[in-house]
């Protein structure tokens, strides 16, 4: 068993295991070249291109973990809405769901149909990777899918999304359904295709307080983390940002670990989980962008931190942002893989 697998059951050992949320995109120069000639879901939809991007930040740097380079929306084509990704503008989607028909339109396709080209992708990676690195798979938890899916694009408030919630109650709910089976389904074929671990996105959940988060949010995530975890035996990591108020509540969920921001550190986070939890964090992404030598004691501090809570898998508090310099990457990755906890 891989020390990134490991350590996510919680055996922890003196090394910290380590990979980046968004360690492939355009930070990378070779990430860019290839960007040059196809759009971003040419090369998603395209399993050699797939593949071939995923293995790009592995080719350069130590990792412990490849992630699918795919994206959280691009399951939600299946379901029959225009999805985008639009220069300067991020995801775009031209006909938003925003009534009953809407909801009632939207299809729950099978994965083979709906996103071979991701499991196809996993597949050459996997073949590629040869046993020496484990792939994480993926997929955006409902609420973050449903805010997209509502806003029709990154949801700068999340005004639609929230009247729909707290307004109609029973359409919200079949909503729900609908993204609770689409995401089991995807999350179990991209295991039986050979992913190792999953990891389910809720980025846009530290809008959410606790009264909705109890009523609209917990039981689907509930429901999905149960049925995924009956299904298969992967640990599933669950990350969302800007949620330190509600780790307490999260700590119920039946994830195997939790991702972090960096809004507060790794022991806080455990705490407030309240339970024992392998946890992965939390360096901030804007820091990773700055002087070396301030990132080198921030690098620390979190590691340090790592050694109070029972198993931590080293990442960002978030993606890597666009213009972090390639040599702050290496580097990072570099001082965790000297580091003994
Ligand atoms: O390397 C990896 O982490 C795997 C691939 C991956 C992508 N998106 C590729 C991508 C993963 C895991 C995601 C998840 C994702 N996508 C999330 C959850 C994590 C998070 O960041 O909160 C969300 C909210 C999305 C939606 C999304 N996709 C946005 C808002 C954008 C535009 C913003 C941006 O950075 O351009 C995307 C596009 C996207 N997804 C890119 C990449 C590499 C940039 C594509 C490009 O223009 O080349």
């Amino acid at each position: 068993m891989s020390l990134f697998i490991n350590t996510l059951r919680g055996k922890a050992s003196n090394e910290t295991p380590v990979w980046l949320m968004r360690q492939a995109g355009r930070y990378l120069p070779e990430y860019r070249k290839l960007r040059e000639k196809s759009s971003m879901l040419e090369m998603v939809q395209t399993p050699e291109m797939a593949a071939e991007v995923t293995l790009q930040p592995l080719r350069r740097f130590p990792l412990d973990a490849a992630i699918i380079f795919a994206d959280i929306l691009t399951p939600l084509i299946g379901m029959g809405i225009d999805l985008e990704f639009k220069k300067g503008e991020g995801p775009v989607i031209d006909n938003p769901v925003r009534t009953a028909s809407d909801v009632r339109a939207l299809a729950v396709p099978a994965p083979e149909e709906n996103v071979g080209y991701t499991l196809d992708a996993i597949k050459l990676v996997v073949k590629e990777l040869n046993g020496k690195t484990p792939l994480i798979g993926f997929s955006g938890a409902p609420f973050t899918l449903s805010s997209y899916l509502i806003e029709g694009h990154s949801p700068g408030d999340l005004l639609h999304t929230k009247g729909m919630m707290v307004g109609d109650p029973p359409l919200w709910h079949e909503l729900q359904e609908k993204l609770v089976t689409l995401c089991v389904e995807y999350l179990v074929a991209q295991v039986e295709a050979g992913c190792e671990s999953l990891q389910i996105f809720d980025s846009w959940l530290g809008y959410v307080g606790p009264r909705e988060y109890d009523k609209f949010v917990a039981p689907y995530l509930m429901k999905l983390i149960t049925q995924v975890k009956a299904r298969v035996d992967v640990p599933v990591v669950f990350f969302a940002t800007g949620v330190s108020a509600l780790f307490p509540r999260l700590g119920k969920l039946p994830a195997d670990a939790f991702g972090v921001d960096w809004r507060i550190s790794l022991p806080e986070a455990h705490a407030a989980i309240g339970r024992s939890v392998p946890l992965q964090g939390n360096l901030d992404p804007q820091i990773l962008a700055a002087p070396w030598e301030y990132i080198e004691g921030a690098a620390r501090a979190v590691l340090d931190e790592g050694r109070e809570i029972p198993a931590h898998v080293f990442n960002l508090g978030h993606g890597v942002l666009q213009h972090t310099p390639v040599d702050n990457v290496q580097r990072l990755i570099e001082l965790v893989k000297g580091y003994r906890r």
